[in-house]
């Protein structure tokens, strides 16, 4: 067969061989794949209003000349602290342009996490010429004074998961960073910004605010559900076709990061949903995410709460077939609301011949399936009616496989 498509010329025989990498690329849910890279700064934050104005409120007087502000981030992983400096730095660069130059170094003490390493690395940020090597620590910090100072612009430092280096290093260069300016006459050359999970810095705690001032640590939350639905929301605006992800399906992506409250756990699930949906497309016309594209990373990248096993544990018989006709709509749809699960209650009692449970019990088994996180309710009202709708979803197992492991449990109750 092969040979008859090269002997005619129909076919190029790299179009064949290639032919399951048609959809890379192909753009049919993935318009632009930009705002899903982990190092993407959107031009807006969202839901971080409030850390906005308290970071800007440490740098209020940062316009005039003879001023240098600091600030302290801490926070849990994925709430947003480096895009919130990120952020609030590129705008303040903006805001300023007029009044007062700003640079900015950014230094991921990951990545250079000794006190020489961190310095060199400022250097570099505003003189990428800057020789590197054989520089002791007292000239590596006079040439940043030479520097700070024959400039015009205020720079500020970010040192940015900051913990690595105070744990090799000591906040010894905290020290000396914040006493570049106090052999001159009051000039403010440098601004410090530090930021680091929130576990860390509460053992740092004594050490580094004291240096930097009590006052000016910023302690930001975890996400909850809203803010990680805006995040994943603005995400898919941003990179996705029109059309091709619905707010059920962000709302799903919502719910599984909450229980971490983790911005980047979301963006992560959008983007995999995303590629699962785009290579799977064998009909060009259907391109939405569906929930099984969504829980397909699944596993590897939420972390589960319960085994399914534990989860299942003595469930009640009648509890069981509520789940199962939950776990066959789920399977297609993301979210259903209480109503479809009454209806499909009925349908699977009458495949096990088994005679329905009044509402009140199926009520109270769907509040032991929320206790055990086998499913989680959402609450919606309709605007302008005054009908509240229970929407259901199951963030954290897959409903194909619970469906299957309850199939083997029924068929021994029944
Ligand atoms: N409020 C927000 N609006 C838009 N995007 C956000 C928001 N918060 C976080 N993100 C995005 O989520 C991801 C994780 O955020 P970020 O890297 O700032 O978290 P972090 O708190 O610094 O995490 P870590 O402790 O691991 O360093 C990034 O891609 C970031 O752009
Ligand atoms: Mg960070």
């Amino acid at each position: 067969m092969l040979k008859r498509i090269f002997n005619n010329g129909w076919r190029n025989p790299s179009d064949v061989m290639s032919g399951y990498l048609d959809r890379i690329g192909a753009g049919y849910v993935i318009k632009d794949p930009g705002p899903l890279d982990f190092d993407y700064v959107p031009e807006n934050i969202v839901g971080r209003e409030d850390f906005q104005n308290k970071l800007a409120a440490r740098f209020s007087s940062i316009d005039k000349p003879e001023t240098s502000c600091r600030a302290v981030i801490s926070g849990p992983v994925g709430s947003g602290k480096t895009v919130l400096v990120k952020t609030f730095c590129r705008d303040l660069k903006r805001h300023l342009a007029n009044r007062r130059e700003i640079r900015i170094a950014h230094v991921n003490c990951r990545n250079a996490s000794t006190s020489t390493r961190v310095v060199q690395r400022i250097l570099h940020a505003i003189d990428p010429g800057h020789p590197d090597r054989g520089l002791s620590m007292g000239e590596l910090l006079l040439s940043l004074r030479k520097l700070t100072r024959r400039n015009s612009a205020h720079l500020i430092v970010i040192l940015d998961e900051v913990d690595h280096m105070l744990r090799k290093s000591g906040d010894d260069i905290l020290y000396q960073l914040l006493r570049i300016d106090e052999d001159q006459e009051g000039k403010g050359t440098l601004s410090l910004i530090l930021i680091s999970q929130e576990q860390i810095i509460d053992v740092l705690e004594t050490a580094v605010l004291s240096r930097m001032g009590k006052t000016n640590l910023i302690q930001i939350p975890s996400y909850n559900e809203d803010e990680l639905y805006k995040i994943s929301k603005q995400r898919a605006d941003l990179s996705l076709a029109n059309g091709s992800c619905s707010d059920d399906i962000i709302r799903l992506i919502a719910q599984k990061s909450a229980p971490i409250g983790d911005a980047r756990l979301a963006i992560e699930l959008l983007k995999a949903a995303a590629e699962a949906c785009e290579i799977r497309q064998d009909d060009h016309t259907l391109r939405e995410i569906s929930a099984d594209d969504v829980h397909s990373k699944d596993k590897e990248l939420s972390v589960d709460i319960v085994s399914e096993i534990d989860a299942l544990e003595n469930l009640q018989p009648h509890a069981m077939l509520v789940l199962l006709a939950i776990c066959r709509r789920l399977r297609k749809e993301s979210s259903m609301t209480t109503g479809d699960v009454e209806n499909l209650y009925a349908v699977v009692c009458e495949e096990y011949d088994e005679k329905m449970k009044s509402h009140t019990t199926l009520w109270k088994y769907l509040k032991e399936l929320e206790k055990r996180q086998l499913i989680v309710t959402r609450i919606s009202t309709v605007t302008g009616g005054r009908g509240r709708t229970t929407h259901l979803s199951m963030p954290h197992f897959l409903p194909s496989d619970i469906a299957k492991r309850l199939e083997m449990l029924v068929k021994k109750q029944f």
